[in-house]
């Protein structure tokens, strides 16, 4: 992928099944990589794989719902490894709850984690990227935003944020140089999915079910994601934004 080396690239959620696989994908590339997460020593584990393998990684822990804690985050990474060029919003929480089921702690909770923790590191880090005229941002939503899902009602509707909000930075800063474009991943096998379809009840059914959905015949792996998103951070995506690519073996077809 062309112009990935030596940026300065932020994961969030970079300790997570995705998360981990697109950190070591931009390693390869040749990147430095802030692993932002909650979980510090997941994040750990991300980076010093990176850095063992001869790149630059860097563990960074925090809880994206904390605006101020996110800030400081964000300062430091520029401190140690220079300007961001690109974020990575990877960061993603849900239990499968059927919405009647649902309370108003739930939703906060659920709000909080997929969309505020999003806005809360894209503030910083686009202020900076605009004055700079330069960077490219490439969130993680859901095929369940696109075509709905059941048990993830608040989820989707979050993820559905992600894709308006980026749609929206995506034109007020076109002009300033700055891409911003959406991956959806669909039913990929990580933590996430496993405590998803553990909550749902019988496991192996729904995974069966999940299976017969997807045209291709397999759900998917981490490694999966990780090309479509380094395609956006590129300069071979120079001329794209405001998108959403589907990632999840035929499941939903857009046009
Ligand atoms: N796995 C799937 O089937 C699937 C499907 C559609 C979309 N997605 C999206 O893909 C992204 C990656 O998901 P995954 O399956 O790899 O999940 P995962 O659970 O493996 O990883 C998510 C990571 O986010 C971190 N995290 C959670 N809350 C945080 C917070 N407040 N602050 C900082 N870090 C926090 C967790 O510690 C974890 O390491 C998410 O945005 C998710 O919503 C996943």
């Amino acid at each position: 992928m062309r112009g990935l080396k030596s940026k300065t690239v932020v994961v969030t959620g970079g300790g997570g099944g995705i998360g981990a696989a697109t950190c070591l994908r931009f390693a390869e590339e040749g990147a430095r990589v802030a692993v932002v997460d909650l979980n510090e020593a997941a994040a750990s584990k991300v980076a010093d794989q990176i850095n063992q393998l001869g790149g630059r990684g860097l563990a960074v822990a925090v809880n994206l719902i904390d605006a101020d804690a996110t800030q400081a985050a964000v300062e430091r990474i520029e401190a140690e490894l220079g300007p961001i060029d690109v974020l990575v919003n990877g960061v993603g929480w849900d239990v499968f709850t059927p919405f009647l089921k649902s309370d108003p702690d739930f939703w906060s909770k659920i709000i909080d984690i997929n969309l505020r923790g999003v806005l809360n590191i894209v503030h910083p880090v686009l202020s900076k990227m605009a004055e700079r005229r330069s960077g490219k941002i490439v969130s993680l939503a859901s095929d369940a935003a696109r075509g709905g899902s059941s048990g993830e009602s608040v989820y989707a509707a979050c993820k559905a944020g992600v894709i308006a909000f980026s749609k929206t930075i995506a034109r007020e800063h076109a002009r300033h140089g700055i891409s911003v474009n959406v991956v959806c991943p669909g039913v990929t096998e990580t933590a996430m999915l496993d405590a998803f379809m553990e909550a749902a009840g019988d496991k192996e059914k729904l995974r069966s079910a999940f299976t017969k959905a997807v045209p291709m015949g397999r759900l998917g792996q981490p490694g999966d994601l990780p090309g479509a998103i380094a395609f956006f951070a590129s300069d071979d995506a120079g001329f794209i934004t405001g998108q959403v690519m589907s990632v999840s073996g035929g499941l939903t077809m857009h046009g």
